[in-house]
């Protein structure tokens, strides 16, 4: 592992829903020593970070995201010395581990919910967010639009209304409340000290709450959350926050600060321009929210990603986007939730093997460190029939044996049945297959630094339907050329451009005059020689 504290900055990630990804004691369920027995695969793959979604003690009313222990593991998934154990044999690979941290709510199963709701006068009912109306914060929208009416939901009991962004078993803490701002560092500190390389910090735009506003990005927010980063700073160094602010890039902007708040962020926004690109083959969208995402501090590193757990979200498109958007990748009603989209990367892109890769190329060559979602470098499908975002959530696919070799017992949630053809195993075996090419596209950004913090220049071809662009670091310049439509192109490159280049995926070579033809979807990632 690189002692290097920026890190992140040249890493990919690896996004892993604990539950869904290797059951190693036949309950069904995934745990911690699964993924242990698997990091021999992750290490292939050539991943720099994992990110674990919630292991901590849950009703599981939001699968992990509502928690009722801070320090503890839910034994489903192991023990607090399987997690050691497990961050001891991924950091002897040079693999680090980050979780998420949850730091907006509690599950209302919580003991701290639990005591607050017991009596008006519990010393915990500060630690929540009460009130005798429903009638405050009338300006903030509700998120989970499918089920939630309302914010505010009323306690019998109490006879009080308690505040909640996501679903009503998900009580907004109370960030006012010096007591809740403390328990929350120190619950960084406690999975620290066990050895976790940091955090994905869930919903963070959410924590406070002000009368006249949306409640989102308050200052009071990024007060609090640079005394977290520079608790982190003064004790953990190289240790990084991840920040999950579904926002407008430069509304995400200053949760990066000086430099003094998040490592990372994810940029929401790329994400559905990139199938936007696809669909339309064109790269204008793409093109304009990169040119409108303000710069970031040198320490600092946007996030990008294809899919994740959740839907595809859509709420960083306009209204008339998102329901083309929806139209295009969603055409049956149940395949949407929310705003947004709850299917996985291969069958939104018809599994098409040109275009998932030619996604992956962008992932991979666009500004930001990538995350993969597990599943998603074998081209894994999703299972609608499930509800919620479970869809996307369903057991790994590790081989052809019973229950694609993710349990010798009875899976959580249905295997999908594609997996004698789709699993680990078997492209693992096939030298031509998505595995491996992510693995190279993995290899050789970690080859050259410049895809990861490298300068970014598009170049003017005059063919919208070819994304063209330079990634360059210390006199090394790399070309990069994506053709996002379904029939050949010919794209003419200024004269700075010709000459000979390596193709470092296909490991082919081309020489670059006048001109230069494209397969439909083709991308080549160059280098001249
Ligand atoms: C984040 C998570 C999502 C969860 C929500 C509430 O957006 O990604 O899965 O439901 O926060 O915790």
């Amino acid at each position: 592992m690189t002692n290097d504290n920026l890190w992140y900055k040249d890493a990919v990630f690896y996004q892993i829903s604990v539950r869904a990804f290797k059951d190693s004691d036949g309950d069904g369920y995934g745990d911690l020593r699964g993924i242990k027995e698997k990091l021999d695969y992750l290490q292939t793959l050539g991943v720099d970070c994992l990110w674990l979604m919630p292991i901590y003690p849950s009703p599981l009313r939001d699968d992990g995201y509502d928690i009722a222990d801070y320090s503890n593991i839910d034994p489903m998934y192991g023990t607090l010395d399987d997690f050691a154990s497990l961050i001891n044999a991924a950091h002897a690979r040079g693999i680090r581990i980050i979780m998420d941290l949850v730091l907006n709510h509690t599950s209302d199963e919580h003991p701290w919910f639990k005591a607050s709701r017991s009596d008006k006068n519990s010393p915990f009912r500060e630690y929540y967010v009460w009130s005798d109306t429903d009638q405050k914060y009338k300006d903030t929208r509700i998120i989970f639009v499918d089920t939630e009416k309302s914010n505010w939901t009323w306690d019998e009991k109490t006879e009080q209304y308690y505040w909640h962004r996501f679903y009503a078993s998900q009580p907004d803490l109370n960030f006012d409340n010096p007591k809740v701002q403390e328990e929350m560092i120190n619950v960084a500190r406690f999975w620290l000290d066990l050895g976790v390389d940091g955090f994905r910090a869930d919903a963070v735009p959410y924590l406070f709450e002000r009368e006249g506003t949306n409640c989102e990005n308050l200052p009071e927010t990024h007060i609090y959350l640079k005394k977290l980063r520079a608790f982190m700073e003064a004790n953990y160094p190289g240790k990084i926050l991840l920040c999950e602010a579904n926002q407008w890039p430069e509304d995400v902007r200053p949760y990066f600060g000086d430099g003094d708040e998040f490592h990372m962020g994810f940029h929401f926004p790329i994400m559905p321009r990139i199938y936007m690109a696809l669909k339309k083959e064109r790269a204008d969208d793409m093109i304009e929210i990169l040119s409108r995402t303000p710069s970031i501090p040198e320490n600092c590193q946007w996030c990008t990603f294809l899919r994740n757990h959740d839907e595809l979200t859509l709420e960083m498109v306009t209204p008339e986007e998102r329901q083309w958007m929806w139209e295009q990748y969603a055409p049956e009603p149940r395949m949407r939730i929310n705003l947004g989209i709850r299917r996985r990367l291969a069958p939104l892109l018809d599994n098409d093997r040109r275009k998932i890769e030619l996604a992956n190329s962008l992932l991979f060559t666009l500004p930001g460190s990538p995350i993969v979602y597990y599943g998603d470098e074998i081209g894994m499908g999703d299972n609608i029939e499930l509800p919620d975002r479970n869809g996307v959530r369903t057991p790994m696919q590790w081989d052809n044996s019973a229950n694609a070799g993710f349990t010798s017992g009875r899976p959580f949630a249905p295997v999908i049945q594609n997996y004698p053809r789709i699993n680990v195993a078997g492209q693992v075996d096939e030298k031509d297959s998505l595995f491996h090419t992510i693995r190279r596209m993995i290899e050789t950004r970690k080859k050259y630094p410049a895809f990861g913090h490298g300068a970014m220049e598009w170049i003017n071809v005059d063919n919208p339907a070819l994304a063209v662009y330079t990634r360059s670091l210390q006199g090394i310049t790399l070309l990069v050329i994506n053709n996002l439509s379904a029939s050949p192109q010919k794209v003419s490159l200024p004269a700075e451009l010709h000459g000979g280049h390596v193709n470092l995926i296909a490991e082919t070579r081309t020489k670059i005059d006048m001109s230069l033809d494209l397969q439909p979807y083709e991308y080549r990632w160059l280098k001249r020689i």
